[in-house]
């Protein structure tokens, strides 16, 4: 099946649709994205991703070519037109096509691209009744991790040394301390403490970590939001990840370590339970 995807102001057949070789995001990765997770067929955290893409957008000084209404109603027509129940809206923007130069240049359209793919049962993964294992890497990615831009290529790399290792993801640390996972928030829990580094520019601002830590402290749980250690999270008593695409995921291995009881923790379950209760409820 093809899927019908988006691409500057058309709705297209994926194998239809182009972009050129001069666009910024291939040369550069001079683009940012965002990923929407689909829940019976709706949008979860719509607004929460619309507010970061602006974000994302003003670090770069880049021109948004729709407005947030637009962007809604593209979401919904790709969602309805590929049948998705359960699976993700993927949005990408780039300054646009221009001649190879390192300076922005000072006319182009950017270009705005989503597709869908789709993930039935996203939020019953086997992974959230087993848990995740993961390895430590150092942290080698530039310094601006709060501009959602396209350029992975080390989270990739991330996650290739996490399969080599037979683990499930790695988190990355600098300067001794845990940043975040190749594609999500790291969290550890001790105690009724949940520990999870403070934003900066040195981690994505996730969606998914600001709703959890809403949740958890509406449910009178403890948030410190402070830099942890490996060494911290081998001796938590649960670890857990957050992402648009994970919702909330336990980790129960740690560089070949059980975390706590190395099964699933009961404030991870307690977390992804309330937080796919709360955002299906709110989902558009
Ligand atoms: N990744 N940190 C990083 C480095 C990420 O790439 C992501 C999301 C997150 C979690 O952010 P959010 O809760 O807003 O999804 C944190 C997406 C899902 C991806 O690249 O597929």
């Amino acid at each position: 099946m093809t899927r019908t995807v988006y691409v500057n102001g058309e709705y297209l057949p994926e194998d239809q649709a182009k972009v050129s070789v001069f666009d910024r995001g291939f040369l550069f990765a001079d683009g940012v994205y965002e990923v929407t997770s689909v829940l019976g067929g709706k949008l979860i955290d719509f607004a929460g991703h619309a507010k970061r893409l602006q974000r994302s957008l003003d670090e770069l000084q880049m021109a948004n070519p729709v407005t947030e209404d637009e962007l809604l109603e593209i979401h919904r027509e790709l969602v309805r037109a590929n049948g998705i129940e359960d699976g993700l809206v993927y949005l990408q923007i780039t300054r646009g096509a221009a001649d190879r130069d390192f300076a922005y240049p000072k006319e182009a359209t950017p270009t705005i691209v989503l597709f869908t793919q789709a993930k039935p049962g996203l939020a019953d993964s086997p992974l959230a009744n087993t848990g995740m294992k993961v390895i430590s890497i150092e942290d080698q990615r530039w310094g601006r991790r709060d501009i959602k831009t396209v350029q992975l290529l080390y989270p990739s790399m991330g996650k290739m040394m996490a399969k080599a290792a037979g683990a499930d993801d790695a988190w990355m640390v600098e300067d001794g301390h845990v940043t975040e996972g190749t594609s999500n928030n790291a969290y550890i829990v001790k105690g009724n403490t949940i520990v999870t580094r403070h934003l900066g520019t040195e981690i994505l601002h996730g969606i998914t970590r600001a709703a959890v830590l809403r949740f958890a402290r509406e449910a009178q749980m403890v948030v410190e939001e402070r830099p942890f250690t490996i060494e911290e999270a081998k001796a938590a008593d649960e670890a857990f990840i957050t992402s648009a695409s994970a919702f909330v995921m336990p980790v129960v291995e740690m560089d070949g370590q059980p975390i706590g009881s190395g099964t699933p923790g009961r404030v991870t379950a307690r977390l992804r339970e309330i937080y796919l209760d709360e955002m299906r409820k709110a989902a558009v």
